[in-house]
């Protein structure tokens, strides 16, 4: 089947109230048409996800946003300009008519323009703007790749666009957009490629108001839980400044296990250029689970601060199942 067949036999199924599986820049999506109450449903019920837990709508072009939000302000038009399409997500006023399911009953909603050429050509197709979480299971660890959706969603029939590997590989930075008096407030809800000194430079270009970037404390976006993107053996993290990095792991072994199986594929290895640990941080952490070893470790190093590291270590904190010792 060519691309535009593929394409057409999604939007069939989208208008039909199905879901669809479909590539982005950060991680795969699983869409439903924000039109359609059965789609999103279906999201909820496939994905096994908790009402409480609101989606990120997608556009391919700014008319769309109409559909979708009750008011754009300078600072949104600001910001899109400079990081749509791509991975910033903007938690704005919502339109009275959008499907509550979406916004988990908020008066807001995530809105995002995703540079993946075949999430743009799928929503451009549609004319529709498509609501998608990432396309796993709830609490489960994101997808990157086709095989990653079909793996977890192996029992349901479900149609996954193939876009090779998510170049990003981490979940969008998702903000707030809003005001205070003559200030205008970005606030992280959820940390990611866009880093908050990339946002502060953006807006220190801009001529005319004042404004303020923040990050949120922890649990502000609805979803973004203490327990998440959870591979499925328990993961732990390993402080570098505990230099006896090897006695650790031994301590948390079962004394009946024996050391080296059950330390062997069981390091999480992160690349030293942030960009590309954040790329492959997904795809390591399924092989390292894949493996048969019995739990995964990571280790951090204290010159892992700062810009993408702390989207990595933000998912990684979330991921894991304790951080060692201690915690
Ligand atoms: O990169 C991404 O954002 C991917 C791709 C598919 O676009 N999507 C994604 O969706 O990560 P999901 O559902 O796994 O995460 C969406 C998160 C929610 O859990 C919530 O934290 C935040 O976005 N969010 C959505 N709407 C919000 C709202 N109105 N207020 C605050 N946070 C919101
Ligand atoms: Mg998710």
């Amino acid at each position: 089947m060519t691309l535009d067949q593929e394409l057409e036999r999604a939007k069939e199924q989208l208008e039909a109230g199905g879901v669809v599986a479909l590539p982005t820049e950060t991680v795969y999506g699983l869409a439903a048409s924000i039109r359609s109450e059965a789609g999103l449903q279906k999201i909820f019920a496939i994905k096994e996800r908790p009402f409480f837990d609101p989606l990120i709508v997608h556009i391919s072009d700014l008319e769309q946003k109409e559909q979708v939000i009750a008011s754009w302000p300078p600072l949104a038009d600001f910001l899109a300009k400079i990081f749509w399409p791509g991975p910033l997500t903007m938690v704005l006023p919502k339109n009275p008519s959008l499907n509550p399911l979406i916004t988990s009953g908020l008066e807001t909603v995530g809105l995002r323009m995703p540079a993946h050429p075949i999430a743009r050509a799928l929503i451009e197709k549609c004319g529709f703007p498509l609501a998608a979480p990432s396309a796993n299971k709830f609490g489960k660890t994101s997808p990157t790749k086709a095989e990653h959706v079909r793996k977890g969603f192996e029992k349901d029939d479900l149609l996954v666009l193939d876009g090779g590997q998510s170049e990003v590989g981490l979940e969008s930075t998702v903000v707030a957009v809003t005001r205070e008096g003559a200030t205008d407030v970005v606030t992280i809800l959820r940390p990611g490629v866009v880093t908050r000194d990339i946002l502060e430079s953006a807006l220190l270009d801009r001529a005319g108001d004042a404004f303020e970037v923040r990050v949120a404390a922890s649990a502000a976006s609805p979803g973004h839980t203490e327990h998440h993107y959870m591979p499925n053996v328990p993961l732990v993290i390993i402080e570098q400044e505990e230099n006896t990095v090897r006695q650790k792991v031994r301590d948390l072994i079962c004394q009946d296990f024996e050391f080296e199986r059950a330390v062997r594929n069981a390091e999480l290895r992160l690349d030293s250029n942030p960009r590309i640990a954040a790329r492959s941080l997904y795809t390591r952490m399924r092989e390292c689970s894949d493996s048969g070893a019995s739990f995964i470790y990571v280790i951090r190093r204290s010159s892992q601060r700062g810009g993408v590291w702390d989207a990595i270590w933000d998912r990684l904190t979330r991921a894991s199942s304790r951080t060692y010792p201690g915690k």
